[in-house]
């Protein structure tokens, strides 16, 4: 197979039809380890990932830990199975390294609901506000951010700031809701950007109740970036790595999970004892993210094997983009986390 053969396959959005001969009836598994080994690879994943991905990472964790982990990472390359601004996020983390993502078409609609020329304008209006900016962004909005956050660790960073700091929020809505509602500041202090994710923005109180009345003794957790009426019903709400923690460490043997279903994989995992549904499950198909599962085996060693797609980013977005990110990884640092 020739390198833009490879380049055509993984940048097919979804699973692949035409498998060619090269691939059909190889060990992927056996042969992704021996190319990560070969090529001084690293695989990292975030929990939304299938299974199978999820278990030839070398690291799966929430959006903090996969950010710290490209931070450190010895290795000279680094695999993203996960979405394009976390791969763009170790690019600029680790500039000197080759980061592949088996799919270019790995998306994030949160990422895409906000677009620097907006920024630029809600900027000119509120130019005493610092710009703190979700992980969820490409690498063109954290160049104009102040300060990076992800869902772990948002509250805390704010925290840090002096009281009086007034906040453009950016983009989702509803972390951005849920971080001000445990703040003292007003509408026009903490300035929030109108946007969501597709998948947690689609889970609703009616959903939640037909569940609920399934399973009376479950119990809601929920990601922040879960809308306003699911987050007031909650019993815990928290990132990925936290929700897996709760769930681990809780007394309660069943659950209504409102985040991605793949998170659900790690916590059978841990717990399988206990019972969980996805939130949405039964009357829809809103905890799916389908950026999310566009990453397979069958890519993942394409990839690997000839080493595209590869992020690549001009030299000074990263000198920019990388000191907001910096700022967040030595305050999580310092608070200990
Ligand atoms: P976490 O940082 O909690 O893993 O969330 C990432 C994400 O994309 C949620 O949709
Ligand atoms: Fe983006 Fe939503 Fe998918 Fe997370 S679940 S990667 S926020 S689209």
């Amino acid at each position: 197979m020739t390198k833009e053969r490879a380049a055509q396959i993984v940048g097919n959005l979804g699973y692949i039809i035409d498998i060619d001969d090269e691939i059909k009836g190889l060990d992927l598994v056996k042969e992704i380890e021996k190319l990560k080994k070969e090529k001084n690879a690293v695989i990292l994943a975030h929990f939304y990932q299938r299974p199978e991905v999820q278990n030839i990472a070398d690291f799966i964790g929430d959006s903090l830990k996969l950010s710290q982990e490209a931070a450190k990472t010895k290795a000279d390359m680094i695999v993203f199975a996960g979405v394009h601004f976390m791969a763009e996020t170790a690019k600029i983390l680790s500039p000197d390294k080759k980061v592949l993502i088996p799919d270019l078409n790995a998306g994030c609609s949160l990422a895409d609901s906000i677009t620097p020329e907006g920024l630029k304008e809600l900027k000119e209006k509120y130019p005493d506000h610092m710009i703190v900016s979700y992980v969820n962004t490409s690498a063109e909005i954290k160049a104009m951010t102040d300060l990076i956050c992800t869902s772990s660790n948002a509250l805390r960073l704010i925290q840090t700031l002096p009281p009086e700091q007034k906040i453009i929020f950016t983009p989702d809505r509803n972390l951005g809701y849920y971080v001000k509602s445990l703040l003292d500041k007003s509408d026009e202090e903490f300035v929030i950007w109108n946007g969501a994710c597709h998948v947690h923005n689609g889970f609703n109180k009616d959903a939640f109740e037909y569940m609920k009345e399934k399973y009376p003794t479950a119990k809601l957790i929920a990601h922040p970036e879960s809308p306003k009426e699911i987050l007031l019903l909650a019993d815990f709400i928290g990132s990925t790595s936290a929700l897996l923690k709760y769930v681990t460490e809780s007394e309660d043997k069943e659950f209504i999970v409102a985040t991605e279903e793949g998170i659900t994989y790690q916590m059978k995992k841990k717990n399988p004892d206990k019972i969980f549904h996805v939130l949405g499950s039964a009357t829809c198909a809103c905890g799916f993210c389908e950026f999310m599962k566009t990453i397979t085996l069958e890519k993942l060693y394409l990839t690997l094997k000839y080493e595209v797609p590869e992020i690549i980013l001009d030299k000074k977005l990263i000198e920019k983009a990388y000191l907001p990110i910096k700022r967040m990884l030595s305050i999580s640092e310092k608070l200990g986390y």
